[in-house]
């Protein structure tokens, strides 16, 4: 019994041992392989990381690839050719979207630098995009990146990835010229001179007038005011944001009535919020709008600088209309003969500019002569006729009168009102738009 109850004993426990080596065995191979899965997992994600940070530098390497140097870019450039940016580059070249110049109607624009030291802007789009506004897309690229000229911002390239939308334009040192204008709380923007602001003026108009009158397909703005005009280092003025208009609805900063989204309150003409055919004319209206805010370094529209003063343009009608036009070019930073002089064209081209009726309004050129002093100007006539009460012993033909142009032109002037779809309106009509104005001016800017 003793030696085979020992031995019984012995072969169980020596079974047991097997059996919980084996336990013991599996145990570790589970584990082994967790840490295995772990490690696995971990190698993973770095390689995962470096794979970001490599597609990082590659898309820079890209960049470089494509552009090559400055010279041969700008020449790309020059030749009609927008470069088209991943969004995996346009990441590199902000840093992660990590310096933010400003935002607007359409994104937020960031500072970026192209590997050959070129400085951009990119401008992320946030319009939502269905097939017929990246078709807009696609053509609006073509005309802005085949529009060339020193008085507006160049495209230099877009991004068209699934994910991303985006422009890119050249980088203008000063940024927009509305922070030289408003001197705002806490504002560190370097004091224009007077003559600097008329070259501003002259320069935005020669802008327009070449988005109108000279570029292969005309281009009206639709958003003319001092945060589209940027500046160079030298602060010449450029017009930026021309053929945006056309991508479609934006944010509610941004008129959204009958101009279909186009414009901004305060600077935007009133057939454009109106049931009324709309032409470059509503950005001559703008511009004159931008006109007075130089002339009077402010915001149009004041509620700080007491009733009277409220609406600038207003203010700036009654002193002319009363011979006082010297109030008006005693502002600040005017002085000497000269600037006065320059100072009177310019008001008398605004309050010509945001005539009511766009017929009566100069056309840039015009304009452009006229703030050179190479051509007359016409004693303007009340542009706010329908928001005055003086204005009540008019009637509403004289909607109709006066123009910047001689007399010699009145004929001109007359058949090309006649040809003018509001022209053919009922009075009926008229009169639903004279209130119309009065009442959307009102609340827009008074
Ligand atoms: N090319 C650029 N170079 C330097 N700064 C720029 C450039 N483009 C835009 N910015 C800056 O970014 C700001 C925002 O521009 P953005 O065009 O998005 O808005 P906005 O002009 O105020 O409105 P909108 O959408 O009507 O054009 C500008 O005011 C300007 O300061
Ligand atoms: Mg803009």
């Amino acid at each position: 019994m003793g030696n085979a109850a020992v031995a019984i004993i012995s072969s169980v426990s020596a079974t047991a041992t097997v059996v919980v080596m084996i336990a013991l065995i599996r145990r570790c191979r589970v584990v082994r392989k967790k840490i295995k899965k772990k490690i696995v997992k971990k190698v993973l994600e770095e390689i995962e990381r470096k794979n970001r940070v490599g597609a990082a530098c590659d898309a820079l390497e890209d960049v470089v690839i494509e552009i090559g140097p400055v010279e041969k870019f700008l020449n790309e450039i020059l030749n009609e050719k927008p470069m088209r940016f991943s969004s995996e580059q346009l990441a590199a070249c902000t840093k992660n979207y990590s310096s933010e110049l400003g935002s607007g109607g359409y994104g937020v624009v960031y500072k970026g630098e192209l590997p050959n030291g070129l400085l951009v802007a990119v401008k992320v789009l946030k319009v939502s995009m269905n097939k017929k506004v990246q078709e807009a897309f696609m053509a609006e690229i073509g005309t802005i990146g085949r529009t060339y000229h020193v008085h507006l911002v160049r495209l230099y390239g877009f991004c068209f990835d699934a994910d991303t939308k985006a422009l890119v334009y050249e980088f203008l040192e000063k940024g927009s010229l509305e922070k030289y204008l408003y001197c705002d709380e806490g504002s560190t923007a370097t004091r224009l001179e007077w003559a600097t602001l008329h070259g501003i003026a002259v320069g935005t108009a020669k802008g327009i007038r070449y988005l109108h009158e000279e570029c292969q397909q005309r281009i009206v703005h639709y958003d003319i005011k001092p945060a589209n005009i940027l500046l160079t280092a030298d602060y010449t003025p450029k017009v930026a944001d021309f053929g945006l208009a056309r991508l479609g609805e934006r944010e509610n900063t941004h008129m959204s009535l009958t101009g279909g989204g186009r414009g901004t309150p305060g600077y935007a003409a009133p057939e454009l919020w109106m049931a009324l055919p709309a032409s470059e004319k509503c950005d001559v209206y703008s511009f004159g709008m931008v006109l007075f805010e130089i002339l009077g370094r402010r915001r149009n529209y004041d509620p700080c600088q007491g009733e009277s003063k409220e609406w600038f343009p207003r203010w700036v009608w009654e002193r002319y209309a009363q011979g006082e036009i010297e109030d008006v070019v005693a502002c600040d930073g005017i002085v000497g003969d000269a600037d006065r002089e320059k100072a009177e064209m310019m008001c008398k081209v605004a309050l010509w500019c945001v005539q009511f009726q766009p017929s009566a309004r100069p056309t840039m050129s015009s304009v452009v002569r006229m703030l050179e002093g190479e051509m007359a100007i016409v004693p303007p006539v009340n542009p706010f006729h329908y928001v005055m009460e003086s204005s009540s012993a008019s009637t509403s033909s004289g909607l109709w009168s006066g123009t910047y142009q001689s007399s010699r032109d009145t004929t001109a002037r007359e058949s090309e009102l006649s040809a003018s779809p509001a022209a053919k309106s009922t009075d009926a009509m008229i009169e639903d738009v004279e209130r119309a104005y009065a009442s959307v001016l009102a609340k827009q800017s008074l």
